[in-house]
């Protein structure tokens, strides 16, 4: 990796006419391969010094594992004329390596062979030259433990829906938890039902795979300085429910359980990173499908906490399911909520496909997210939850109805699970509908699943400091 100084003024072992002739400057996510010994040797930019952030690398670092895809191993140096603190830089190329070379290749039938497709990918093995030190292994192990979380998010984001039904999603999560550590509490329809999670079953009435509720709970050494909940949308499939969605808006909806997926890929780095806090995770899954006993608009469904919503729209399914886990969440007095999901799309004509919306009822919870997404490289924006907004939503029948007005679709829905969280515990909401799916490759995004969210909620539990009472 090369910053567009030292191209300036000659890099050792590549001509420096060659590299005007290809115009190479060693501008940001800039390559250049040149034959040697069994292989080639790359240069890959970065721009100039003083721009170069953690960002910068892990995208290089992206640049590395797309260039060295058809060779079994590679070695990539850092450059030592960046800012970027050693550790910093080591733990964003670790990601950008992993995440770059990322594919989903459970349903190709050639995986493995050279035909010149994807499944030509060989890379297995990078070494970063110049860690060898305890400090230096510690970041690259830490950057590929993230990294690794997030291909879990994404596994399980790009399988087909029919194939991940909630009891397979539930099955799957338990074996993410036994091998990271994490201990897993699964609920069958017989415990929704004891536990009257009214939203979650309403959804799931239109549907022949029974629903699911999973319970993850990282605990740290020690005692826990404080315990967060993570509460992320796991609907395995949405056709709408009767409020049936159309052939192009149905196409990438085996995604939106991508809210569950970000945190069990996070929760899963959770016993390697060790942060200090009691981390537990709350995650609804069923699909929302279209059978003949299925929720008809003009029903009303008692969630958990006793409140009743009338469903006007069975597509705006997400907060019914997450109204019951946020409101069991709140039972067990959290220091902190968070919950991710798919929400809205009115989400993405905000904010388009690349950037979640970031909603909340506490300054500083929400300051701690935005900071932990920053860090971690993950793009937030703060939309508001206007009080007078909620007569949107309010139900000659019911506590509320389960949809607002036509404009503002993202609030008015943030607004609605805002109704199922107690006002004295901190709570912030990640609408990830636009950058949860990417619709093609870019740096450390690949097509299809992201991973959005699990970087953010790591670097959250890693980081998370309790308000101080005053
Ligand atoms: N899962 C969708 C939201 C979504 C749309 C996610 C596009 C990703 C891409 C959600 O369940 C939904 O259908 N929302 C409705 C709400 C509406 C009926 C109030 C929407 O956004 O249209
Ligand atoms: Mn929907
Ligand atoms: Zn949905």
């Amino acid at each position: 990796m090369v910053t567009s100084e030292a191209v300036s003024s000659g890099v050792d072992g590549f001509d420096a006419a060659v590299l005007e002739a290809v115009g190479f400057e060693g501008k940001a996510d800039q390559v250049h391969l040149q034959p040697a010994e069994g292989g080639f040797t790359g240069l890959v930019g970065l721009g100039p010094a003083a721009e170069v952030t953690e960002a910068t690398v892990r995208r290089a670092g992206a640049v590395v594992a797309r260039s060295c895809s058809r060779h079994a191993r590679a070695a990539v140096s850092l450059p030592g004329d960046v800012s970027v603190p050693a550790a910093e830089a080591r733990r964003a190329l670790a990601e950008g390596v992993i995440l770059g070379g990322y594919r989903y290749t459970a349903f190709k039938s050639s995986v493995g062979e050279d035909d010149g497709g994807d499944s030509s990918r060989k890379l297995a093995r990078v070494d970063v030259v110049g860690s060898a030190s305890a400090a230096a292994k510690a970041a690259v192990a830490r950057g590929a433990a993230i990294a690794a979380g997030v291909c879990v998010a994404r596994d399980l984001a790009n399988e087909p829906g029919g194939s991940l039904t909630a009891p397979a999603f539930a099955e799957k999560t338990e074996a993410v938890a036994g091998a990271a550590g994490l201990e897993a509490k699964v609920w069958t329809t017989e415990d929704i039902e004891a536990g009257r999670l009214g939203g979650l079953l309403g959804v799931n009435r239109g549907s022949t795979h029974p629903p699911r509720f999973v319970e993850l709970t990282y605990e740290p050494e020690g005692t826990p300085t404080a315990t967060l909940a993570y509460v992320g949308k796991g609907i395995t499939f949405d056709a709408g429910g009767l409020s049936i969605k159309t052939a192009q808006g149905m196409m990438a909806m085996k995604m939106d359980m991508c809210g569950a997926a970000a945190i069990i890929g996070a929760m899963s780095v959770l016993p390697v990173v060790g942060p200090p806090v009691r981390v537990k995770g709350y995650l609804p899954m069923t699909d929302n499908m279209l059978g003949g006993d299925a929720t008809r608009p003009g029903d009303v469904l008692t969630i958990r906490n006793g409140k009743t919503i009338e469903v006007l729209n069975t597509d705006a399914e997400g907060r019914l399911i997450l109204a019951d886990a946020l409101s069991l969440a709140c039972e067990e007095e959290p220091d902190a909520i968070v919950d991710l999901a798919t929400l809205t799309g009115a989400c993405m004509v905000a904010l388009g496909p690349s950037i979640a919306g970031l909603m909340g009822n506490d300054g500083s919870l929400i300051d701690q997210v935005r900071a932990a997404a920053d860090r971690a490289g993950e793009r937030v924006w703060h939309l508001p939850l206007p009080a007078d907004y909620v007569k949107q939503f309010e139900s000659n029948v019911a506590d509320m109805k389960n949809i607002g007005g036509p404009h503002g679709g993202a609030l008015t829905a943030g607004l609605i699970l805002q109704q199922f969280v107690d006002d004295d515990i901190p709570w912030v909401h990640l609408d990830i509908a636009g950058p949860a799916r990417a619709e093609s490759d870019d740096a450390e995004i690949t097509k299809g699943g992201t991973g959005f969210g699990v970087r953010t909620l790591v670097e959250l539990a890693s980081g998370y400091t309790r308000p101080t009472q005053d």
